[in-house]
């Protein structure tokens, strides 16, 4: 007799290349075990060789995934892999998330989403001014800086180490975002209503610049967008200061609610459950 419950058990990936290190799998388990589905998550190392023949059994069924996340190094890889690339994802100029539709092979990127619903949640009215300064110019940077403009910030600083990449983001953006070198840090925190740090700056071996947040408007507020630890150097600088501040899990958490939805149709919730449970796993 065969098992009728497997047949029609979504499935859904993550992959990457090493893929070891995702936090996706935590996640999705356990919305699914939630929900009560009896579908699957699961990590899948997919070498940059293997990566078409993966996408091809994806899109033919034979692989039997729904869809899945996508990480480094292959989101990039894949806009030329998939039938349709949106908006959102173009923008950014990555893709971390596909599912199939209707024999479609679909691709967004919710790291944006993900960045906005998490201060929509912790800091209300993050987004009531004008005035951003990004720290970082890479991948992070873009799908933050699209959060912002696609929220109304009309002036966004990029701050970064290698000015040459800030000035490339900026010309990728457009009018409502320039670029600066380090040096002019202070002067572009003067008067912004948001920093976000999107860099590993005091962390990882390296010193964080002495920040002076006192210069930012009153209500301002400073997230950082990694979350190991969740008080980073640069957040703990801030608080120190007196300045209000957001730490980054609920982005990993938040930008995974679209996909879970489109491979299992059901939309999932963050709770303080889920953070607490991934908290205790870092
Ligand atoms: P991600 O995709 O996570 O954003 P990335 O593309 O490697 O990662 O970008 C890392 C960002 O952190 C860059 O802006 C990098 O600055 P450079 O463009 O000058 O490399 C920044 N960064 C990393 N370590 C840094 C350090 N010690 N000091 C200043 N900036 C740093």
């Amino acid at each position: 007799m065969t098992d009728k419950t497997s047949q029609i058990a979504p499935r859904a990936f993550v992959i990457g290349h090493p893929i070891g290190h995702s936090r996706s799998p935590m996640i999705h388990r356990h919305w699914l075990k939630q929900a009560g589905i009896a579908g699957s998550y699961d990590p899948v190392d997919v070498s940059p060789d293997d990566l078409r023949g993966f996408f091809q059994a994806l899109k033919d069924g034979s692989s039997g995934f729904a869809g899945g996340n996508v990480t480094v190094p292959h989101k990039e890889a894949i806009f030329g892999l998939v039938d349709e690339v949106d908006e959102t994802a173009r923008q950014i100029g990555a893709a971390n998330t596909v599912w199939l539709n209707k024999g479609k092979l679909m691709a967004t990127n919710t790291d944006s989403l993900g960045f906005a619903a998490n201060l929509d949640e912790t800091a209300p009215g993050w987004d009531s001014g004008q005035r951003a300064i990004v720290l970082g110019a890479g991948g992070a940077s873009r799908a933050v800086i699209h959060a912002l403009l696609s929220r109304g910030f009309t002036d966004i600083s990029i701050v970064n180490r290698t000015l040459t990449r800030a000035v490339a983001l900026a010309e990728r953006f457009g009018s409502h975002v320039t670029a600066h070198a380090m040096d002019d840090l202070a002067d572009a925190v003067s008067g912004a209503h948001l920093f976000v740090n999107t860099t590993t700056l005091g962390m990882a071996g390296s010193e964080a610049p002495e920040i002076d947040f006192t210069t930012m408007e009153s209500g301002a507020l400073v997230t950082d967008i990694v979350y190991i630890p969740l008080q980073t150097p640069i957040l703990t600088m801030a608080k120190r200061q007196g300045l209000a501040t957001a730490d980054g899990l609920g982005m990993l958490l938040h930008q995974a609610v679209p996909g879970f939805e489109k491979w299992f149709g059901v939309r999932p919730v963050v709770t303080q459950q889920l953070r607490q449970l991934v908290i205790a796993d870092m």
